[in-house]
This record gives structure tokens, sequence and C-alpha cells, in this order.
């Protein structure tokens, strides 16, 4: 019992950072075609949310799996550009949420203009990028893969 909730604790990770990268992608797809219609501009704020949480919950869940290679420095320093980059995607999305919540407070949604968009669309670069290099912390490094031999 203990082995699995050892690696349910060391692999939650792989699982969690699903969600934020796919919400986060669609939540802006939504505000660039929502136009004038209201159901797909608060859909696009909902997701927004949601996949912020999630980058959240990314973030918590990464530096937990990431324990596991404290002792070594040579992954620890693989995993440490996927870490800082996995910080600024949630620094961004958290910033765009709070951003977009007062303006939503003050009666002007900034959702789907044009600097809503930029920021979204950088903040989405900087997501794939680090979905990018953590996935090659698993298929080039083979951190959080245990071993098999043929
Ligand atoms: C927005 C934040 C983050 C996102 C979207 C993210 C995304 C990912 C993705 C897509 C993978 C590959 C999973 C797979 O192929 O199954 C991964 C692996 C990994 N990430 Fe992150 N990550 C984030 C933050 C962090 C942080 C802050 C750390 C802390 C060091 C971290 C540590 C790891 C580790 C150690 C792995 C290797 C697989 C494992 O042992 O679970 N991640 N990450």
């Amino acid at each position: 019992m203990s082995d699995f909730f050892e690696n349910l604790f060391n692999h939650v990770h792989n699982a969690v950072t699903h969600f934020p990268i796919a919400l986060l992608f669609v939540s802006a797809g939504m505000d660039y075609f929502a136009g004038k219609r209201p159901g797909l501009r608060s859909g696009a704020w909902l997701l927004l949310v949601l996949g912020t949480l999630g980058t959240v919950a990314a973030t918590v869940t990464g530096l937990l799996a990431h324990l596991a290679y404290e002792d070594d420095s040579i992954l620890l320093s693989a995993i440490d550009r996927h870490q800082y980059l996995g910080f600024a995607t949630t620094a961004l999305f958290v910033g765009l949420t709070a951003w977009r919540w007062r303006s939503m407070h003050r009666g002007s949604d900034v959702g789907g203009t044009r600097v809503y968009l930029a920021v979204a669309l950088f903040g989405l670069a900087v997501l794939g990028l680090t979905g990018f290099v953590g996935g090659n912390l698993l298929t080039e490094w083979g951190i959080g893969v245990k071993g098999i031999t043929r």
C-alpha cells in the first residue's frame, strides 16, 4: 500500500499538468472567436480560472515530484530549467486572471482585447515550452521513469 502512495506522490504531477495545458489553450481560443457572444466570453473566463488553478496545482505537485532528485546535481540542473519556466507560466496566468477579474469588477471585461490576447499568447508560448521541457525530462533524461531491462 505504501508503494501505491509513493507512486501516486511521485507521478501525480504528470496527470495534473494536462489540465492547465488544455484549459488555457481553449480559453484563449474561445476569447479569440467569441466576438459579441457572451456565452463564449464567460466560458473563456471560466476556463482561464480553472486553468490558472491548474498551473498552481502543477507547481505544487512538480515541486513534490522533484524532491526524489535532490541529491543528484546533474538531474537537478535539468529539472531547474523546467522548474523556472513553470514558475514563470504560473505567475503569468495568475497575473492575467487577476487583471481580467479586476476589469470585470470595473464593468468592462478585457478578455478578447488585443493586449489581453497578446499577453495570453505569450503565456501560452511559455506554457508550451514548459510542457515541452517537462516532457523531455522523461524522454531525454528518464526522470520519473522506472528503468526496464530487455
Ligand atoms: C505550470 C507549471 C508546470 C507545467 C505545465 C508542467 C508540465 C510538465 C509536463 C507536461 C511534464 C511531462 C509529463 C509527462 O510527460 O507525463 C512535466 C514533468 C516534470 N515536471 Fe513539471 N510542470 C510545471 C511545473 C513544475 C515545477 C514547478 C516543477 C518543480 C521542480 C516541476 C517538476 C517536474 C518533474 C520532476 C517532472 C518529471 C516527471 C515526474 O517525475 O513527475 N514541474 N512537467
